[in-house]
């Protein structure tokens, strides 16, 4: 746990645009930053990052908050292991109380599967370099395949020792669970007598981490060249990794993919090792599995520019070329580098300096639709039909195209290309897109899965382990949270938590500054807080709000109104409970709810004004009250009984006089402003 007056610290130190930017390229708008958002698939930027409000926001999908909320929405990590994530990164000491018995059982799920991800890659590469056998077996391997040191270093290699449960007795003997070690799939039960195994034993281990460098799972090559069991085995489907979503060294090359704005991509692990170490750092790799939208979607963030590397194989090219129409469709600009024959990526870069294969890269990167077109001119015949199945198949790629001069272009010289009439290539990719618009929006469904690049039967031992995991039937306490305030607004309450909500606002802004001054009962004159106001305008009334964050904010503040100049805004942001925060940062986000009863131009700081202010939303708010309060006598009057009549109409009474009083407070204010 860090205490709260650290987190302070920590937001203080941190820089949204800086973290944000390890995730996402932003770009410099005014006084802020955006970017494509990282939380829902999108081609066109609308994630918003302010620095001088330290808090970002998604016009789209409305995810955002603060570079806390961000780090949690977008690793999934607690409040906690995000500010100690910042901690790290900004240098910012902190002390880690140990946790309790129960707070460790309490700790989530994933973390404690990332926490024996880490374990494991810690324990694999001692293995690689500080044992005997580490050394002759799996040191040799990857320095006969050239791999350097620091390379070595840079991404994490290991080895895994031979004997089948070497990591599986460790662990345990270290403290971490067999349920963790299974769910992570490090190791699994044998099916005869449910011993643990270690998925990976006698393999070289290639970690793959998540963008913030994480380890999600692992790849193991085999060393022997036994044709009967997979070259490579990976890390089953598990909370923390899908494959599908996962690019391997994205960790190590965002960086580089950002400077160099492109990105390539190849196939395999030694793909991306061989070519990061020739000094090409901005390479990525699928994992042998056709690429998925999800992974363009990880790429785009960072750059528009992908180079996708091919070996000689033409069989494969044509397989892949469906993936590269996904590439276009998402507006990204796609070229295509096709490498000598028998060489790919990791032979190619072996051997070869950077410069050397920079000059390859520059003379023969191709673009892609100009590829596919010479691709398919090659064996197209001069038969109709072959002829117009290659019409049909540029056309298809060209109108994903999302850029209309984009298109033009390559409609024109398509049709020098072919030798066909631009026109007749105009109308059909007009067709197209016709009806790619009018195509009803697929609801998001579970794709297949993607086929495997080689059926990898598992080793003998292994048991089918790749299904995903049940969604958990339990609710966790915000989507309670979201429940509750879903059931609010079916009561018709939605109107009442808008005026809540303002008030809110008004508590996070300016709950510590001072609106007016009053005299006190010993006749003295006294400051008068905005929070001061609403807390104790409340009270009076004996008012409780609805909303359980809003109500949270009153409490809070409740809590702090005898404090001098206090920093509500800074609080609230920081504020443990992720409720509380986040709805902080979203009520500071929204720049122009306050002021849209009054004028826009107002100085909000200025003391006269913040009390006109508060007091017309106060009396917005019970309005909203008296409002309901008067619906709610007129019911019981209609079922009412001799005894109480009378009693309700007096209530009736004073319901409706409160209404015309509070009417004028706020007709008058309207009108004078
Ligand atoms: N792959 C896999 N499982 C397999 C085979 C391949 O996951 N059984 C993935 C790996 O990520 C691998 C990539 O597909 O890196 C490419 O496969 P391949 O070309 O067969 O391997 P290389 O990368 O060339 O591996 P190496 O050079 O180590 O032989
Ligand atoms: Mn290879």
């Amino acid at each position: 746990m860090i205490d709260q007056l650290t987190i302070e610290k920590i937001l203080d130190a941190a820089n949204i645009v800086d973290v944000v930017s390890e995730f996402v390229t932003l770009r410099r708008r005014g006084v802020n930053y955006v970017g494509l958002c990282p939380f829902h698939n999108e081609k066109t930027p609308s994630f918003y990052v302010s620095p001088s409000k330290g808090i970002c926001k998604c016009f789209s999908c409305g995810k955002g908050g603060n570079v806390i909320h961000f780090l949690m929405e977008h690793e999934q990590m607690s409040f906690q292991d995000a500010a100690e994530w910042l901690a790290n990164k900004y240098g910012i000491p902190f002390r880690k109380r140990e946790l309790t018995d129960s707070e460790k059982a309490l700790q989530n799920e994933r973390d404690s599967m990332f926490i024996t991800n880490q374990f494991a890659l810690d324990f694999f590469k001692d293995t690689l370099l500080n044992t005997d056998k580490g050394r002759a077996i799996g040191l040799a391997y990857f320095r006969k395949r050239g791999f350097r040191d620091d390379i070595l270093d840079k991404f994490f290699l290991g080895y895994s020792p031979d004997e089948p449960d070497a990591l599986a007795r460790a662990a345990l003997a270290k403290g971490y669970t067999r349920e963790n070690l299974i769910k992570t799939g490090l190791c699994y039960e044998r099916e005869n007598d449910g011993q643990l195994r270690d998925r990976f034993h006698g393999r070289v281990i290639f970690p793959v981490h998540s963008i913030a460098g994480k380890v999600v799972a692992f790849g193991g090559r085999i060393m022997s060249s036994d044709a009967k069991v997979a070259k490579y085995v990976n890390s089953p489907e598990s909370i923390i990794y899908s494959k599908r979503r996962e690019l391997y060294g994205l960790y190590q090359a965002k960086q580089a993919i950002v400077r160099k704005d492109r990105c390539f991509l190849v196939e395999g692990y030694a793909d991306v090792i061989s070519m990061f170490q020739s000094g090409v750092e901005n390479v990525v790799a699928s994992s042998g599995t056709s690429l998925t939208e999800d992974q363009i979607r990880l790429i785009h963030r960072f750059t528009n520019n992908i180079t996708v590397l091919y070996d000689g194989d033409r069989a494969g090219i044509k397989a892949s070329l469906r993936g590269i129409d996904m590439l276009l469709a998402e507006g990204m600009n796609v070229k295509v580098l096709l490498l000598p024959d028998g060489e790919d990526p990791d032979s190619f870069a072996q051997g070869r300096g950077a410069t050397a294969f920079q000059q390859y890269i520059d003379t023969h990167q191709v673009d892609f639709i100009r590829f596919k077109v010479n691709l398919l001119m090659e064996d197209a015949s001069d038969d109709p039909y072959s002829r117009s199945e290659l019409i049909k198949s540029i056309t298809q790629s060209i109108s994903v195209i999302q850029d209309p001069i984009v298109r033009s272009v390559y409609i024109t010289e398509c049709s020098q290309i072919m030798k066909i009439d631009e026109r007749l290539l105009i109308n059909d990719v007009n067709r197209r897109q016709r009806e790619q618009s009018q195509a009803v929006p697929q609801p998001a469904q579970p794709s297949a899965p993607e086929p495997e690049k080689t059926t990898s039967p598992e080793p003998a031992e292994s048991p089918e382990s790749t299904d995903e995991k049940a969604p958990d039937p339990q609710l966790s306490p915000e989507d309670k949270l979201r429940q509750d305030i879903r059931a609010l607004k079916r009561d018709g309450l939605g109107p009442m938590m808008d005026k809540e909500r303002l008030l809110s606002q008004l508590i996070v802004r300016y709950g510590g500054k001072v609106m007016c001054t009053y005299q006190n009962d010993e006749g003295q004159e006294q400051d008068m807080t905005v929070g001061q106001f609403i807390v104790g305008s409340l009270q009076n009334d004996g008012l409780e709000f609805r909303h359980p964050v809003y109500k949270r904010f009153v409490e809070i503040m409740a809590e702090h109104l005898e404090e001098k100049n206090f920093n509500t805004k800074k609080f609230f942001l920081s504020h443990p409970e992720t409720f509380v925060s986040l709805t902080a940062a979203s009520l500071m986000e929204e720049r122009y709810q306050l002021s849209k009863l009054f004028k826009d131009n107002m100085p909000t700081d200025d003391e006269a004004h913040l009390l006109k202010l508060t007091r017309h939303t106060m009396a917005d708010y019970q309005m909203e009250v008296v409002r309901l309060e008067i619906k709610k006598t007129e019911k019981e009057i209609q079922e009412a009984t001799v005894e109480n009549l009378s009693e309700l109409q007096i209530r009736y009474q004073q319901l409706l006089q409160a209404r015309s009083e509070l009417s004028k407070t706020l007709g008058d204010r309207i009108i004078t402003l």
